[in-house]
């Protein structure tokens, strides 16, 4: 094992990113580094995409199983095609559509990408960013880069550099800091492999829009149960993006008026009518629509992790389309309040 070295941080702004910050970021994938940068829907941990060796750091530095691929990012549709062994009409459509932006389409891979990258499926994961930092540094390393969220594995995804830092300082080379993320939760991933295409993740772009965009096909869904179900894709697991402060979910604010047991928690609900405050919470967090949880909750999540309330209560969305997104990624954060003994 060699030493850790310390991660070091660059400053950039996310839209006019100064050109000798990419530069020095890029300098450093080439030289098989890792660098943690920022997309709109969160920071990624990039390597080389190309170079299996740099790939492997990513896994160690995350602790991720090497059964579950990593996403490819390109800066354009051509990168992507270079990736890919078949690009269908219908990908270019969705591309045209939905790129630059939080759309991840699963397609055959090309020998371009080593094995290590999609923990040896036939197929890999294109998306294009929005953020035009992440886009200037793909373009200025002239390569694709392969990039996870950029936390520790089955940890929450961060949303801003110091989340980044706190998760892996040392395990990595570089943090490219432009701010807190602006959609704040990760891309749909849509498997074009298949026919009809599936949703394996759902995501900022629902299932709605992309049933519009196939002609009115509608993709298979995610069921809706991730607790029970069996991982629709390779590392979505059911317990998952999980905060460190224990988490549990109830469908209803009278479910959690019934639990005594619960002073002193957090609480974190959604929709335009917060429920009656409660002397008994430590917290109390309301986010009033999709998008705001969206682009607030794994914020909200970090931020209580640090203030270590004895626990977090999730007044789950109703399940509707509009939530989906939302109600997955805490389906994955949090267990059901039935599997918390009341006594305790
Ligand atoms: O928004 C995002 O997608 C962020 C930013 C950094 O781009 N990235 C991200 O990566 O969330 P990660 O590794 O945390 O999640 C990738 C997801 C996993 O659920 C993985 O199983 C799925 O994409 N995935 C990647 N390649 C796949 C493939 N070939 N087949 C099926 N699922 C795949
Ligand atoms: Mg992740």
């Amino acid at each position: 094992m060699s030493e850790p070295r310390p991660t070091r941080i660059l400053a950039v702004d996310a839209e006019i990113p100064d050109p000798a910050a990419i530069d020095e970021a890029a300098r450093v994938l080439n030289s098989g580094g890792l660098v943690a940068f920022a997309t709109e829907t969160v920071y990624g941990l990039g390597a080389v995409a190309t170079d299996p060796e740099a790939v492997a750091r990513i896994f160690a530095a995350k602790g991720r199983p090497s059964i579950n691929p990593l996403i490819v990012h390109v800066d354009d549709v051509d990168r992507a095609r270079a990736c890919v062994s078949e690009w269908p009409a219908i990908a270019d459509q969705l591309a045209a559509q939905f790129w630059p932006g939080p759309l991840t389409m699963v397609l055959p891979r090309s020998f371009a990408i080593p094995d290590v990258v999609t923990a040896g499926l036939p197929t890999v994961g294109v998306r294009c960013p929005a953020l035009l930092v992440a886009r200037n540094l793909i373009a200025r390393c002239d390569r694709p880069l392969a990039a996870p969220s950029a936390n520790r594995s089955n940890r929450l995804s961060p949303t801003r550099a110091e989340h980044v830092l706190a998760d892996l300082d040392g395990r990595i080379d570089l943090i490219l800091n432009s701010g807190p993320t602006s959609v704040g939760l990760e891309s749909t991933v849509l498997d074009l492999s298949t026919d009809p295409p599936r949703l394996l993740r759902p995501g900022p772009i629902d299932a709605e829009r992309l049933s519009e965009a196939l002609g009115g096909h509608a993709p298979i869904l995610p069921s809706t149960d991730s607790s029970t179900d069996r991982p629709s894709s390779p590392g979505q697991m059911p317990v998952h993006y999980a905060p460190r402060t224990p988490a549990y979910r109830v469908d209803s604010a009278e479910e959690y008026r019934d639990r005594p047991d619960l002073a002193g928690w957090a609480i974190i609900q959604f929709g335009p009518e917060p429920i009656e405050p409660d002397a008994r919470t430590a917290r109390q967090i309301c986010l009033d629509s999709p998008e705001r949880a969206a682009h607030r909750l794994y914020d909200v999540l970090h931020i209580l992790d640090h203030l270590q309330p004895p626990g977090i209560v999730v007044v789950m969305p109703p399940d509707r389309p509009e939530w989906r997104a939302v109600r997955d990624r805490l389906l994955r954060a949090t267990r059901p309040i039935a599997e918390r003994p009341r006594s305790s």
